[in-house]
């Protein structure tokens, strides 16, 4: 089962801080890498290490040859890159003592998918394969409104959150993974159990999958709720633990694994990226996590 994921590619900036930068602080930094990312770019590589099927579709500047030579190495398809002027998209990230980050964010190329090439895109795919997208990349609607045309599985990330999103044809998406901010916005809600009741009255076709961050994660969907706990590690950077989460959640789903078993092998995948710097860098392979225990 094949996977198209229309999403992001990001040089990331990393920055080490003793906290948060606040308003109108300004603030040292003990270290800076730069680390190839983007939503999309660690989904796709999360999906791939995870044994998927996965192409991945969007635009690059003409400084990001090497978001699609680490594609590439991964083993992702990246035929339906498209190389654009302008700068590819970037972030500016900052990782505070305790591992948790903050993000700015530069679209760049990843605001350059054009109508044709990504109708272009839909005479490639199936009914039945997967479309996975984050929102940072413009032309979202379309996608959606073309992935339900071929009766493909569309699943979506609405992160970052944007007050566009609920204007998007949500009713035609088949799976929201999503974390407590975003569940958030789009439910109104703060409790999980709540958010999950509400947006199953708003979405009732749909799957949901809420992530919850050290307090593990719930799948909902018309028939069933199924709860698990996080695998809890000391985090050294949780930039790109959410991507790893989805990656391999929905390379569960291809393979046919249990929901059970694919929301443990993702929470077990997201654990071992909290402990590495870095977003897809930090991703781990498929090996390194046997043995999953239900
Ligand atoms: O989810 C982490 C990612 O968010 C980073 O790699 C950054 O590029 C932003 O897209």
């Amino acid at each position: 089962m094949k996977i198209f994921n229309f999403g992001s590619l990001n040089i990331d900036h990393v920055y080490r801080v003793p906290h948060l930068v606040k308003p109108g602080e300004t603030l040292g930094s003990h270290d800076y890498q730069m680390f190839v990312g983007g939503k999309g770019l660690n989904q796709s590589i999360a999906l791939a290490r995870a044994g998927a099927d996965v192409c991945h579709v969007g635009c690059i500047g003409k400084d990001g040859d090497v978001l699609r030579q680490v594609l590439e190495e991964n083993g992702v398809n990246t035929s339906f890159i498209e190389q654009v002027d302008g700068p590819s998209g970037h972030a500016i990230i900052e990782v505070d003592s305790k591992g948790e980050n903050s993000i700015l964010l530069y679209g760049g190329a990843n605001m350059k998918n054009n109508a044709d090439s990504i109708s272009q895109v839909f005479e490639h795919i199936s009914e039945g394969e997967f479309v996975l997208m984050q929102n940072e990349i413009n032309g979202i609607p379309q996608i959606i409104e073309q992935g339900n045309k071929v009766k493909c599985q569309i699943v979506f990330n609405p992160a970052p959150m944007s007050t566009e999103v609920m204007n998007y044809p949500l009713q035609k998406v088949d799976c929201f993974i999503l974390n407590q901010s975003e569940a958030e916005a789009m439910s109104g809600y703060n409790e999980p159990n709540e958010m999950l009741r509400q947006l199953q009255k708003q979405f009732p076709h749909s799957k949901i999958v809420l992530t919850l961050g050290s307090r593990g994660a719930i799948y909902k969907d018309a028939k069933q709720q199924i709860s698990i706990d996080a695998v809890l590690t000391e985090a050294l950077d949780t930039t790109g633990a959410g991507d790893t989460f989805i990656g391999y959640f929905l390379a569960g789903m291809c393979q046919k694994e249990s929901i059970h078993r694919a929301l443990k092998i993702a929470s077990k995948a997201a654990s071992h990226c909290i402990q590495k710097a870095g977003a897809a860098d930090s991703i781990p392979f498929r090996n390194e996590l046997i043995p999953i225990h239900e």
